[in-house]
């Protein structure tokens, strides 16, 4: 807590500020205030130091640190327990491990690199070291399981919302939340959730955005911002912006309304009107995706005329 406000104060202060100064604000001893400075520097932060002067702030690390994230956040739920970790298997695990152990609602787990990201359908998730956002949000929402739709599709119009205003990158979301530029899959949504009796004990989701990786560091159908824009792009920004977005939306549906959410995803949607090839355990449907139901499933109307839903599959989107 005591590191985190000495980062507060370094990064308020519009030049140096003194230990003594920082010491008496905090109730800590003047070794304290630099065996906390100590750590800053262990973790990247560049802080100057100047006898009779104090301390300043010369340059933050480009990693997700808790103290960059929750600085200038301005959430009340979401974000406010982060867990910053360097590589590890997959966020996913981390989270559900902390949802397990009770950790509230909000708390986000996020990872510099991943050695077992996933993707939905088994697929496998490239997260380069420092290039992209790979983390996993807890909720715990007071829904039934079958309302699981509602997030999926609200976390999609959250990252295309940050994406256009953080970036200025406007993707369309292939269904059910995959983001798109140019064709190709900028960011993905993984949901795994923990439910008993009917009822979600909590909610785990996964967001991986590539941000600045190069082409070589991706699976072929993937693209990042970078690649996008020619530009590299602050993760902290991005993550902050995305937090937000999914603190205001969830309020939004934590008041009953879905039907916002869908008039969003809408708007910002590649797949309707398009034909396209659904495949799950029941079979495989090809035809006209021409709207989203209620609850959020796809509407397909094949050749024949008959119209099928799928709530979740392999989607291929054929033109
Ligand atoms: C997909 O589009 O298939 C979903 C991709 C989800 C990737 C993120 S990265 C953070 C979190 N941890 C994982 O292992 N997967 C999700």
């Amino acid at each position: 807590m005591s590191q985190e406000k000495i980062i507060q104060f370094l990064k308020e202060a519009e030049s140096y500020i003194s230990g003594e100064e920082m010491s008496d604000q905090l109730r800590i001893s003047r070794a304290a205030v630099w065996k906390y400075i100590d750590q800053l520097r262990h973790d990247g932060y560049e802080i100057a130091a100047v006898p009779h002067l104090g301390y300043k702030l010369e340059s933050a690390p480009d990693k997700l640190l808790p103290y960059e994230i929750s600085f200038g956040l301005g959430t009340k739920t979401i974000g406010r327990n982060i867990v910053s970790l360097d590589t590890v298997g997959s966020t996913m695990d981390e989270a559900f491990a902390l949802g397990m152990k009770a950790a509230p609602e909000g708390t986000v787990v996020c990872a510099e690199s991943q050695s077992k990201g996933r993707g939905r359908l088994g697929r496998g998730w490239v997260s380069p070291k420092g290039k992209g956002l790979y983390f996993s949000l807890i909720l715990r929402p007071k829904f039934a399981p079958s309302q699981m739709a509602q997030l999926t599709l609200m976390t999609a119009v959250v990252l295309s919302e940050a994406l256009e205003n953080s970036a200025g990158v406007k993707t369309a979301i292939k269904w059910p939340n995959d983001l798109l530029s140019g064709g190709r899959k900028l960011a993905g949504v993984l949901t795994e959730l923990r439910a008993e009796m009917d009822q979600v004990k909590f909610v785990v989701i996964g967001i991986g955005v590539n941000i600045n990786a190069s082409a070589g560091q991706l699976v072929p159908e993937a693209t990042s911002l970078k690649i996008e824009t020619g530009r590299s792009f602050n993760r902290v920004a991005l993550l902050q912006e995305i937090l937000r977005g999914m603190e205001s939306w969830y309020e939004i549906l934590n008041r009953g309304g879905f039907a916002p959410v869908l008039e969003e995803w809408k708007k910002r949607c590649g797949t309707l009107k398009k034909r396209v090839r659904v495949a799950d355990a029941a079979g495989t449907v090809e035809g006209v995706a021409f709207d989203l139901d209620s609850d959020g499933g796809l509407l397909i109307r094949q050749d024949s005329g008959v119209v099928i839903k799928k709530m979740a599959g392999d989607i291929l989107q054929l033109r």
